[in-house]
């Protein structure tokens, strides 16, 4: 499989909780490189362009009031098969239904505050990078 780039946000709860260093290590140990990265706070139009497959879902609103509720950290991250690699490594969007030994199986239980987003395919992957990162400051 070709390498491939995918975004990864570690969400409000995972920055709070102290938790970015052992996601991220999680990410590196499995062998994807995090190739840019950088801490922001999610304003209310980004996270809407963001997020706007899920804007008629019940559980639109408080999910851009959680994603824009504090500091998260942003990266692309790349590897061979990393977009659903990733998507292995986080575990169900759901902590309950997500495995021990994957990021939420391990360190989650809410729905919401499910601590990691990856994107969920290639389309979305590129959609979502342009969204955060310049195509010139990324180099790859
Ligand atoms: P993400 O996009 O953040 O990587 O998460 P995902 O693919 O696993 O899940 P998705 O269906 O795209 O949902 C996006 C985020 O919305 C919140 N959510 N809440 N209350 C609920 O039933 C519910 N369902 C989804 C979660 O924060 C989820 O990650
Ligand atoms: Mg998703």
């Amino acid at each position: 499989m070709n390498s491939e780039r995918t975004l990864v946000i570690v969400k409000p709860d995972g920055v709070q909780r102290r938790l970015i260093g052992e996601i991220l290590t999680r990410i590196e140990r499995k062998g994807y490189v995090i190739s840019s990265m950088k801490t922001m706070k999610i304003e209310k139009a980004l996270a809407e362009k963001h997020y706007h497959e899920h804007e008629n879902q019940p559980f639109y609103d408080d999910l851009i009031s959680y994603i824009t509720s504090g500091r998260v950290v942003v990266a692309v991250v790349t590897g061979e098969g990393c977009i659903n690699g990733l998507r292995y490594l986080m575990g169900n969007t759901d902590p309950i239904k997500a495995p021990p030994g994957t990021i939420r199986g391990d360190f989650a239980t809410n729905v919401t505050k499910n601590l990691i987003h990856g994107s969920d395919t290639l389309e979305n992957a590129e959609r979502e990078i342009a969204l955060f990162f310049r195509e010139e400051d990324l180099d790859i």
